[in-house]
């Protein structure tokens, strides 16, 4: 196992009608920017509790924050909350409000190119405080302190970690999910699911209790996956979806341990071509990448088959059929499980991922360093 230190401020509240618990989490000397999303939470009741609890408090609102949130977007709310001298933001939506309203966190004290943030050129040395209402459980945003922003005119979506990005808070009520449309639910299930993957589709590295934490989080994704789809106002189910997708990128997972993270560096280049949704990006990038790397993965691939699958026979043909497993598994979920069953304009896909690459420096990523410029090429050329 390698060296790691864990650190996770996030206090999480979990549970049926916890929303009112944001007016216990917030100073309320303070004052909030309410950041939400394309309007889903007027339709639910979401936005008519949150408001219920921030009633005794000076609030600004910005709502807007579109799926895979956009710099120029996001830049508008930055110029609203430094004239309106905000002290708090509160993010309610999915992880695009969040990511967005966590850029916003670190953007609105910033002196400089607020670009810089997303390119790793900045140093960022404040941070508005943060809390989050999460309505659709896929990318554990609420619990980690990452964020993903697009911007359309460069054609770029780019990841950024800082710690000033942790929740203060986050209020996860599983009721959020009866009202989230069954494509929004696949996307979050395979978003986790491929998350747990991206940790754990390495190379063994003598870590029993984090392999197995990892597998706990396949399985019971596996298990719950189609039925939450078929039945989002089962609160057991959708309490169960949540849990997971939050343990599946909080960060435990990781520690100790080698990463991937091809899967997704790849699908956001798909995303930001196309618009294609993010859990669709990796359930079409996510099996051709584990073909394509097969020899290095080979034996983590046959642990997953035989505890996560239950798969029997020698390794390599375990490790075959679990890659398998895998696609099946997205494609009874009511994902495509190729580009070309969402666009016909993919013929230059794989030289722009080659050239954004390159471009980026990112010349081995990967747990290994295996995936060069011409390697994610050929995954994309596999994934058409
Ligand atoms: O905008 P509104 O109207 O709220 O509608 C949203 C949006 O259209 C809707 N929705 C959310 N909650 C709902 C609901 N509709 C009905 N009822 C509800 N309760 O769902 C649509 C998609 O929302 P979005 O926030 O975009 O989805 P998701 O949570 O999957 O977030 C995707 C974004 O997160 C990034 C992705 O790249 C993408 O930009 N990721 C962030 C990560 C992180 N911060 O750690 C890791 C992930 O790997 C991922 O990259
Ligand atoms: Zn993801």
């Amino acid at each position: 196992m390698d060296n790691f230190e864990l650190y996770n401020p996030v206090k999480l509240i979990f549970g049926k009608g916890e929303i009112s618990k944001i007016s216990d989490n917030i100073n309320k000397n303070l004052k909030v920017l309410l950041t939400y999303g394309g309007g889903s939470i007027m339709n639910n009741g979401i936005y008519k509790q949150v408001k219920n609890a921030l009633k005794d408090y000076n609030v600004i609102e910005f709502g807007g924050i579109e799926a895979n949130p956009q710099f120029n977007t996001l830049m508008k709310a930055v110029k609203l909350a430094r004239k309106e001298k905000i002290d708090f933001i509160l993010a309610v939506g999915g992880g695009s409000v969040i990511d967005g309203s966590k850029f916003l966190s670190v953007a609105i004290p910033f002196k400089g190119d607020e670009w810089s943030i997303l390119t790793g050129k900045a140093k960022i040395e404040l941070g508005i405080p943060l809390g989050t209402v999460l309505t659709l459980p896929a990318t554990g945003s609420e619990m980690n302190s990452g964020a993903v922003i697009s911007r359309k005119e460069l054609n770029e979506k780019r990841a950024f970690v800082n710690p000033f990005c942790f929740p203060k808070f986050s209020i996860l009520d599983p009721y959020v999910v009866a009202s989230l449309p069954k494509r929004q639910i696949r996307n979050g299930v395979v978003d986790a699911f491929v998350h747990v993957l991206e940790q754990y589709i390495t190379y063994p590295n003598n870590a029993p209790l984090q392999d197995r934490i990892a597998e706990s989080i396949l399985i019971t994704l596996s298990e719950i996956g189609a039925d939450v789809i078929k039945d989002p106002k089962d609160y057991n189910l959708a309490s169960n979806l949540m849990w997971c997708a939050t343990m599946a990128l909080n960060g435990l997972i990781s520690k100790g341990v080698p990463s991937d993270w091809g899967t997704h560096m790849i699908g956001h280049e798909l995303t930001s071509l196309y618009g294609m949704d993010h859990g669709q990006s990796l359930a079409i990038i996510g099996p051709n990448l584990y073909l394509k790397l097969f020899d290095s993965k080979k034996e983590k691939l046959a642990q997953y088959g035989r505890r996560v699958w239950n798969l029997k026979g020698n390794n390599n043909a375990v490790a075959k059929e679990a890659i398998k497993y895998t696609q099946d598994f997205f494609s009874d979920m009511g994902m495509k499980t190729r580009i070309s069953e969402l666009t016909d304009n993919y013929n230059h896909a794989p030289q722009v991922v080659f050239d954004k690459f390159t471009k980026r420096n990112w010349l081995k990523l990967g747990e290994q360093g295996l995936i060069t410029p011409q390697i994610a090429k050929e995954i994309v050329e596999m994934s058409i």
